[in-house]
């Protein structure tokens, strides 16, 4: 098991794990943030797990400068995503993704980590617990037509 930073060479496996985790995401969509984050290197990282030739999962950060919930510093790096493919799962896949965010944040002087979650998705509640994560806040969005 390896895990690494994507590169160019990697659209592709990435793009179908992306669109496991985010189905409603079009075509172009999926192209475009995938190469507004491979032009800022400096903003987004983006880490692949590799087995067997195989791309098991992935974790993509950015480093956010608006304030962050529950956060106490800023910037601070937040994990906008995380995935591993079904036939992956509960075997440390995640847990080396967020440890390469982490390495990620630190490298770059950042101190706090976050991240969030829907309120009905209690396995990435249990991962965020069992990584380190304390849970700061609970919210709900609201929205109205202007
Ligand atoms: C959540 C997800 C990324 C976890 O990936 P994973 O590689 O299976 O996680 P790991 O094996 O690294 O486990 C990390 C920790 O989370 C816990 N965990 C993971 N899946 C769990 C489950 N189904 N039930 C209970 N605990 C679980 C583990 O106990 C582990 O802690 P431990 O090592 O101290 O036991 C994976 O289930 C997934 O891709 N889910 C669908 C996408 C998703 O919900 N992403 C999060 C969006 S916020």
């Amino acid at each position: 098991m390896k895990v690494r930073r994507a590169s160019v060479d990697d659209l592709a496996a990435w793009g179908r794990l992306r669109l496991q985790l985010w189905p409603e995401i079009s075509p172009d969509e999926l192209v475009d943030e995938q190469a507004a984050m491979q032009e800022a290197p400096d903003q987004f990282a983006v880490f692949l797990c590799e087995e067997d030739g195989s791309v098991s999962g992935f974790a993509e950060a950015s480093l956010r400068q608006d304030y962050v919930n529950g956060c106490e510093t800023s910037p601070v790096v937040f994990l906008e995503g995380i995935f591993v493919a079904p036939e992956y799962r509960r075997r440390g896949v995640a847990r080396r993704l967020v440890a390469a965010v982490e390495d990620w944040a630190r490298e770059i002087g950042v101190r706090e980590l976050a991240s969030d979650a829907e309120l009905a998705n209690t396995i990435s509640h249990l991962m965020h617990r069992h990584l380190g994560f304390e849970e700061t806040e609970r919210v709900v969005y609201f929205r109205k037509e202007l």
